[in-house]
C-alpha cells in the first residue's frame, strides 16, 4: 500500500465575522500518499484557500482532524506547529506577504 502523506477526517471550518458564521468547509476526508500531487479545483469561495491553510499548519479547524506524515498538527502547541512548519512545509501564498520597503513609493 501506498504511504499516506497527508490525511483528513472529517475537518470542517466555520468563520464567524460581525456576527455571521460561514462554513467554508463541511467534513472533508482524503488522504494524499507519499509522491502525489494534487490539484485543488473549486468555484470562488468554495474553500480552496481555507483547505489549504489548513493542511499547512496555518488555521486549525473547528472540526476534524489533520495528520501529516502521521502527525496530527492541531495537536501539537504553537510552537511545536511552527517547528513543524519549518521542518515540513513549502506555503507559496497567493499574496506575496512581503513587507514593504520603507523607501519605496
Ligand atoms: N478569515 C475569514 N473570515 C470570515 N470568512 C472567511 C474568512 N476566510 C474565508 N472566509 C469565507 O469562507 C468561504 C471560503 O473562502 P476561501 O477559503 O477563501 O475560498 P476560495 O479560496 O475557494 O475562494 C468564503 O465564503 C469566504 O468568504
Ligand atoms: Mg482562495
Amino acid at each position: 500500500m501506498a504511504e499516506m502523506m497527508i490525511s483528513l477526517r472529517n475537518v470542517s471550518k466555520t468563520y464567524v465575522s460581525m456576527g455571521d458564521e460561514v462554513q467554508a468547509l463541511k467534513s472533508v476526508s482524503f488522504d494524499v500518499n507519499k509522491g502525489e500531487a494534487v490539484s485543488i479545483m473549486g468555484h470562488s469561495g468554495s474553500g480552496k484557500s481555507t483547505l489549504l491553510s489548513i493542511i499547512g499548519a496555518l488555521n486549525p479547524p473547528t472540526e476534524g482532524r489533520v495528520e501529516i506524515d502521521g502527525i496530527n498538527i492541531y495537536e501539537l502547541s504553537q510552537e511545536m506547529r511552527a517547528d513543524f512548519r519549518r521542518e515540513y512545509l513549502g506555503f507559496v501564498f497567493q499574496q506575496f506577504q512581503l513587507i514593504p520597503l520603507s523607501n519605496s513609493s
